[in-house]
C-alpha cells in the first residue's frame, strides 16, 4: 500500500518522545496503528506506559497487542498523544476525522501536554482544504445543521462548499463512536481555517469539527528512510 514505509517511520520515531511512566493518547487510523504496533514492542522490552485511545478501533487495536489502557474518566493528565493527520500545513494545522474519530481525537489533544502528528508526505498541504472537512454533528436535525455549516463555511471564505453525509453500511449514515453522524464537506480551500473552525463550533448540533488548531505542536514526516521532524 502506498505510503506504508513513510507511516511507519514517522510513528517509529514518535517512540523517541515516549518516557517511562507516561499516560499517552493514542491516536486512530493507519498511521496512528504503527505507532500502538511500535509501542507494544517498547513495552514488551520493558516501557511502562498506559494509553488512552482515541476510538473503538484503537482500543481493540491496543488491547491485542497487550499495550496497557486506562479508562479516559480516571485519567488527570495526558503527557503525550501521537496521532494521524488528514492534512497538515506548515502551521501545524490539521484537517483530522477521515477515520471518523475526530471528537475523541480532539478530547484527547486538547487535554495533552504535547500533541505530535505523524505523517506520510502525502499529507503535506501548503493550504488546507483539498480532503473533505469532516464536521461531527447530532443525528437530530442533522439537515437543518448541514445548512448552517454551508452558511458558516461560506462566510469563512469557502467558495462553494459541498457537503454530504458520510455513509456507512447499506447505504446508511455512519454512526461515529459517539452515536454521530459526520458532513464531509469538500470545501478545496479554506482560506482561513482558524475563522472556519469558530464559526462552526458555535452552530447548534456540532459536536465537534475536524479542524485542529493550535494542538499539534510537533509534525513528524515518515520518508523512505527515514523521518523529518518539524517543530
Ligand atoms: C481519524 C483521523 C486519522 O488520524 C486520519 O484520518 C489519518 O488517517 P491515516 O493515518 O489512516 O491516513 O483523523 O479520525
Amino acid at each position: 500500500m502506498a505510503f506504508e514505509r513513510e507511516k511507519e517511520n514517522a510513528a517509529t520515531a514518535a517512540i523517541e518522545f515516549v518516557e517511562d511512566g507516561m499516560t499517552l493518547g493514542l491516536g486512530t487510523g493507519s498511521t496512528a496503528k504503527f505507532f500502538v504496533e511500535a509501542l507494544a514492542d517498547e513495552i514488551a522490552d520493558g516501557l511502562v506506559v498506559r494509553g488512552v485511545p482515541t476510538s473503538e478501533e484503537t482500543r481493540r487495536l491496543a488491547e491485542s497487542l497487550g499495550v496497557p489502557l486506562v479508562p479516559v474518566e480516571q485519567v488527570d493528565r495526558i503527557h503525550l498523544t501521537v496521532d494521524g493527520a488528514d492534512e497538515v500545513d506548515d502551521q501545524a494545522q490539521l484537517i483530522k476525522g477521515g477515520g471518523a474519530a475526530l471528537l475523541r481525537e480532539k478530547i484527547i489533544a486538547n487535554a495533552s501536554d504535547l500533541m505530535i502528528v505523524i505523517a506520510d508526505p502525502s499529507k503535506q498541504v501548503e493550504v488546507l482544504g483539498s480532503f473533505p472537512l469532516p464536521v461531527e454533528v447530532t443525528p437530530f436535525g442533522f439537515t437543518i445543521t448541514a445548512k448552517k455549516v454551508y452558511d458558516a463555511l461560506k462566510t469563512s471564505g469557502v467558495s462553494r462548499p459541498r457537503i454530504d453525509v458520510r455513509r456507512g453500511s447499506g447505504d446508511k449514515p455512519l454512526v461515529t463512536d459517539g452515536g454521530n453522524y459526520i458532513l464531509d464537506c469538500a470545501c478545496s480551500v479554506i482560506p482561513d481555517p482558524a475563522y472556519a473552525a469558530e464559526l462552526l463550533s458555535v452552530i447548534p448540533g456540532v459536536v465537534e469539527h475536524g479542524l485542529f488548531i493550535g494542538l499539534a505542536r510537533t509534525v513528524i514526516i515518515g520518508s523512505d528512510d527515514g523521518a523529518s521532524i518539524f517543530e
